[in-house]
């Protein structure tokens, strides 16, 4: 089945169709893939995800009465709350917007009427983080309708605060600081604990394949806590504010304080980091040979010592690697079903992914899906209103 797309045109469409009249601005914010650097956010490590061209938008227009409306094109029911107390109707895929109004409140700003339609393309629940791209397209255009000034990295913090206070998913930075501050053919090296935050160029002739192994993840979000418990408990075991401190040295030293289970959590954030700033270093040079092979190490990692990985993805990342063009990949995002990230030339892209469906359909029986991506700049308004 073909990828159905959306684009601005879709939008306004769809919300002149939804409200009888045209919106006053739309929003939009992409999803991400990362290209490396798997679980190390929340140890205050390193990332290097790319926002991708699949997005979520947001349409609002000003409303008379005192209430928010909002309405989703790909869930049903609506959104409907009073600008205090936020209370009223609220489907579940409304509690991201929720969480987005309850965090703007507890900044001390004033909220206004609106109603408003989100839309997107970015595939759910795949790991490619639709969650963190409808949680920016939402502050974007919100900031615009209110007036507030447009700061991307700390409206990344907001998105991460909805989401970890209002929703209650424990999630790290990454995904919302890819969402608000993509830039156009171009990795963001992110140093988790300072946010400090650095564009490196992707060549041209290569493309970030994406390969949703059509199998969604259950039981990660307990799964996903777990981990990051184990590494809290990991770098009290160590002495340590978090694993980032951690050398390969003293790791070796405390290999039999940590136990078994601990020492392979602590071991794969500690080499994970490494292979995110190798793989930013080969990828300032150019040498993408190197940071194909950074990405199959990150992956054999992942599966075998941070235990992440599913059979389904292991099959996609094998299958990857032998098809023609690849020059590496890996599970993405938290894990445990979802998509994997392959490098691929640009001119390989149709061979490689015929070869990919092929196999791995015949191989696990699960109908993958593909998606060529390009690099895209982060949140942004994309329509005002006359
Ligand atoms: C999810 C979380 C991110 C990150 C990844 C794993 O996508 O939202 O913060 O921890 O998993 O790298």
């Amino acid at each position: 089945m073909a990828e159905t797309r959306v684009d601005q045109q879709k939008v306004l469409t769809a919300f002149q169709r939804t409200y009888g009249l045209p919106p006053a601005l739309v929003a939009r914010a992409p999803g991400r893939v990362n290209l490396i650097g798997g679980h190390t956010d929340y140890n205050q490590g390193y990332v290097l995800p790319a926002a991708i061209d699949r997005w979520t938008y947001f349409a609002l227009a000003p409303a008379e009465r005192r209430e928010i409306r909002c309405r989703s094109a790909q869930f049903t029911g609506e959104l409907v709350v009073g600008l205090d107390d936020l209370q009223g109707e609220a489907p579940p895929w409304s509690e991201y917007v929720r969480g987005v109004l309850w965090v703007l409140r507890q900044q001390g700003h004033a909220l206004r009427p609106w109603r408003g339609l989100l839309m997107g393309d970015v595939p759910l629940g795949a790991g490619l983080s639709s969650s963190a791209s409808l949680e920016l397209a939402l502050l974007r255009g919100l900031a615009a309708w209110l007036d507030l000034p447009w700061e991307p990295q700390a409206m990344a913090r907001l998105g991460q605060r909805a989401e970890r206070q209002w929703v209650g998913v424990q999630c790290g930075i990454m995904d919302q600081l890819a969402a608000a501050c993509g830039r156009e053919r171009h990795a963001l090296l992110i140093d988790c604990r300072s946010l400090e935050l650095e564009p490196i160029p992707l060549p041209a002739q290569i493309a970030l394949v994406v390969l949703d192994t059509g199998t969604r993840r259950s039981l990660a979000d307990s799964a996903y806590n777990r981990r990051r418990e184990e590494c809290a408990q990991a770098a009290e075991i160590c002495g340590l504010q978090s694993l980032r401190d951690l050398t390969p040295e003293r790791l070796g030293a405390m290999q039999r304080e940590l136990g078994p289970a601990l020492y392979r959590r602590a071991r794969h954030v500690v080499s994970e980091n490494q292979r995110v700033l190798a793989a930013a270093q080969a990828l300032r040079r150019g040498d993408m040979a190197a940071v194909g092979a950074l990405l199959l190490e990150s992956h054999a990692s992942l599966a075998e010592d941070y235990q992440v990985s599913s059979a389904a993805l292991d099959a996609m990342v094998e299958i990857a690697r032998q098809a023609p063009g690849c020059l590496g990949a890996r599970m993405t995002g938290a894990g445990f079903g979802g998509c994997a990230l392959a490098l691929v030339s640009s001119e390989q892209v149709p061979a490689f992914s015929d070869d990919v469906r092929r196999v791995y359909a015949g191989r696990t029986g699960h109908k993958p899906r593909i998606y060529a991506c390009r690099a895209v700049a982060g949140a942004e308004l994309v329509w005002q209103g006359g």
